[in-house]
This record gives C-alpha cells, sequence and structure tokens, in this order.
C-alpha cells in the first residue's frame, strides 16, 4: 500500500459531547462536526489533514464521493471465545455462563482451537467496523497469546488480558490455588504484550463472584505496580448475581465495593453493564474515573435490566457502548446503538444518533485515555476509519432519499443497520477489511 493517499468522502465524527436526549440543542450542533466532501489525507498509517479543496499532486486519490466516513468504532467489552455460543437459547446470566459458555471457553485451552477462535473473532469485528476492543480472552495462556498475536499481526488496538478466576467455575477454567504462580504467569504476559505495537494489558478478574479476595488482591497489585495498566470486570448485571455477590462478600457495602477495597476502581476501569448501581455506587464511579461499558444487546437477551444512562450522565459517570458478545446477539456496534436506544425508549427515555455515535468513537477514546490516538478524523489520529454506504437495498435506499436533515440520516442509517453498508474498515491507514 501506497504510504500516502487521499480519500474523498463525507466525513462525521465530534468535537465535544453531545446532549444525551436533544439532537438539535446548541450544544450538539458545536459538537457534530460534518463535512460533507472532503478529503481525508492520510500518510504513514496517520491522518494528517482534512480539507475542502483537492490534495496536492502526488497524492494518490480514492473517491468515495457521496460515501460516509467514521472513525472505527470502539467497542469497550467483548469476549473473544464466545462466538460459539452466540443466541444461545433460554437462560439468564448466572445459568447461562454454567450451561452455555463455560463449556465453550474451555476450548481455548488448546492453542490450535484458540488461534483458530482468535483470527476469526478479529476479522469478525473489522468486517463490522470495530477497530479497537476491550477484550476478555479465557483463563488459558494460549487464548491471551493467540488474541495478541491476532491483534498485533492485524495492527488492531486491543486491550486485554488473561481472565482471572479461581471459583465458582468448572476446575478447567480456575486458575491454580497457587497466587503466585498465576502472578509470576501475569507479569511475564505483561512484560511482553504491554504496550507492544498497540496493544495494552487489562488486568481482568472475571467477575466478583468467581474470584476469591486472595485473586482480587493479587488483581489490585498487579494494577498498582505496573503504569498503565486497564481494569475491565462485570459488575451489577442481573439481579441474582448481586444477591450473591452480597452473601459472597458481606462486609462490602455493595457489589461495586468489592472492586473498591481491593483497589481496582480508576480512570483506567471499564465496568461492563452497571445496571443495579444505587447513588453510592454512582458517586463512587465518578469519585475514581471509571466508566461503564453499556451492553444493551446482551441486557436485552439475557433478560438482564434497563440501564440507567441519563443517571450515569447525570452523577458525571461515562457511559461507552459494546457488543458484549457472546451474551449480546451481534458484534456491530450499529445494531447496539439501536439496541441502547431501545432500552432508553422502553424506559420513556431518548438517546439521539449523535450521542450514540459518539459513544462509540470519540467518548470511548477519551474513557480510554486514548483520546489523542483514536476517536475522531482529527489530524495527529491513527487513521482508523470506515467507510460506508447510506443505504444497499431499496428500503434504506428510499428512507434515505426521504430524509430531510443529518440526525435523521443517520439514525435511519444505524436502525436499517445492513451489513452491506460496510465497504471498508482501515486500520492504521491499512484495509483490513473490504467489501
Ligand atoms: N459475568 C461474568 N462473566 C460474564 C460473561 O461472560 N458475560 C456476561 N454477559 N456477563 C458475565
Ligand atoms: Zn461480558
Amino acid at each position: 500500500m501506497s504510504e500516502r493517499f487521499a480519500l474523498r468522502a463525507d466525513l462525521l465524527d465530534f468535537t465535544g459531547e453531545p446532549t444525551l436526549d436533544d439532537p438539535f440543542d446548541a450544544a450538539t450542533s458545536q459538537a457534530v462536526r460534518w463535512r460533507a466532501d472532503h478529503w481525508l489525507l492520510v500518510e504513514h498509517g496517520r491522518i494528517v489533514a482534512v480539507q475542502a479543496h483537492d490534495p496536492p499532486e502526488g497524492w494518490p486519490r480514492e473517491d468515495h464521493r457521496s460515501r460516509l466516513v467514521l472513525p472505527g468504532f470502539i467497542d469497550t467489552h467483548v469476549h473473544s471465545a464466545q462466538l460459539d455460543v452466540i443466541g444461545s437459547w433460554g437462560t439468564q446470566l448466572l445459568d447461562w455462563l454454567h450451561t452455555h459458555t463455560f463449556p465453550a471457553e474451555m476450548r481455548h485451552a488448546d492453542p490450535a482451537h484458540a488461534a483458530r477462535a482468535a483470527s476469526t473473532f478479529l476479522d469478525a469485528l473489522l468486517a463490522v467496523g470495530t477497530t479497537t476492543a476491550c477484550v476478555f480472552p479465557t483463563v488459558h495462556r494460549a487464548s491471551v497469546e493467540a488474541l495478541f498475536e491476532a491483534g498485533l499481526a492485524r495492527g488492531m488496538r486491543l486491550i486485554a488480558g488473561k481472565v482471572l478466576m479461581d471459583r465458582h467455575a468448572p476446575a478447567a477454567l480456575c486458575d491454580p490455588a497457587d497466587t503466585a504462580q498465576v502472578e509470576r504467569d501475569c507479569r511475564d504476559a505483561i512484560e511482553r504484550w504491554h504496550g507492544t505495537g498497540r496493544l495494552a494489558w487489562a488486568v481482568t478478574p472475571r467477575f466478583a463472584p468467581t474470584s476469591s479476595p486472595q485473586q482480587l488482591a493479587l488483581a489490585g497489585r498487579l494494577l498498582a505496580s505496573v503504569p498503565g495498566l486497564y481494569v475491565q470486570t462485570h459488575v451489577a448485571e442481573n439481579t441474582d448475581e448481586v444477591r450473591w455477590v452480597r452473601e459472597l462478600f458481606p462486609q462490602a457495602r455493595s457489589y461495586l465495593d468489592v472492586y473498591a477495597r481491593h483497589g481496582l476502581l480508576g480512570p483506567r476501569t471499564v465496568l461492563a453493564h452497571g445496571i443495579w448501581l444505587d447513588e453510592a455506587d454512582w458517586g463512587a464511579l465518578r469519585a475514581s474515573g471509571a466508566h461503564v461499558a453499556h451492553c444493551p444487546s446482551s441486557n436485552l437477551f439475557l433478560g438482564s435490566g434497563l440501564y440507567d444512562w441519563p443517571a450515569a450522565r447525570a452523577a458525571g459517570v461515562a457511559t461507552t457502548l459494546a457488543s458484549d458478545v457472546g451474551g449480546g446477539t451481534s458484534l456491530a456496534l450499529r445494531r447496539t446503538m439501536l439496541d441502547a436506544y431501545k432500552v432508553q425508549a422502553m424506559a420513556q427515555r431518548r438517546v439521539s444518533a449523535f450521542a450514540l455515535l459518539h459513544a462509540c468513537t470519540r467518548g470511548a477514546a477519551r474513557s480510554l485515555g486514548l483520546q489523542q490516538e483514536i476517536g475522531t478524523l482529527e489530524p495527529g489520529r491513527t487513521a482508523d476509519f470506515t467507510v460506508w454506504d447510506w443505504a444497499s437495498e431499496p428500503v434504506a435506499q428510499q428512507r434515505q432519499q426521504v430524509a430531510r436533515e443529518l440526525h435523521e440520516r443517520l439514525f435511519a442509517w444505524l436502525t436499517l443497520a445492513d451489513e452491506r453498508d460496510l465497504v471498508e474498515t482501515r486500520v492504521a491507514g491499512v484495509t483490513r477489511y473490504g467489501r
């Protein structure tokens, strides 16, 4: 591929945070950056300019006129070893884990299986426009190594780490009781992967019920001892789970407090779900700078509950969007955005297409501390972006024809979410998916 190119399209990104429920107010207008028929200039994998006038001589040109270019999507919570359990019938969280998910994850102890699965998984992310993801592999070394190797080969930005579990799961998914050995293995892997290419390590206790207090303490030690690590886990997803955590950790004030007590809440902490939190939890989240990865498709599918996005916003806690496959039913964040809209609609609330798209791009980048690197089409950022058609079939074409303004077009586009709309996914300027 040429080391530089100029791409012509309609560019959409954000310079600020849109209002959650009003696509037309002044704050939203200021935050939305719509640059119709512009050129995006990319050199050595980075955006170097955005301009309305033609690029200089010597720049190879790509004409995507009247197509939409967006920053690559950022999926803040997804499981790479759960493609085999998407769409598993008839269970809620705790049953779903034991009946479907744990057996599927066990197979990732095998390096050949893990390698195949990691490649399939990352290619599937790219095929829906996701260029950055926070990923749970499994407890197995093979699964972590395969994921990072496949991410490195594709130049993707991944935040991931070995899943920590040492109880309430099948023995084949439990770490040895010898925490010193687990700690050595983690430190060794962190040394090799954290900061390699665009990869970062996340300390990943699966959720409070599957880690002993000793293991949570180990997670806290790891976090405190290596700069720049992330934490990812699940919190307050399902009411039976919340009750169980109360029994397991009677001294903690709440589920969230279990993590706080082990030093796991901070600005680089990504907490999936956060449906059943109380006022004090929201305050603790805000004070720590941690954020919630809202997983609407999973929450609907597993019957977990309706996330209160406005409450998070009012508390000053950021919300990003995540597929949570295999609990979620699609890796496509475009579908996830529509599910997030429906979750708010069920509670008589609204969220704009701008707020949804912001959560998947600039908002997620900021929450992960990566705003200088990804999330917008700003010069200096890595050229992670996607090229889309507004419509691919007659119903969507008709809908786009009658749409009167940008928000209407965008909301119809994400509602109809046809996979054929995605023309290309670029990672650091390189085409990693093309139709
Ligand atoms: N809680 C603990 N593990 C999981 C998981 O794999 N998926 C979901 N949705 N919730 C969890
Ligand atoms: Zn999950």
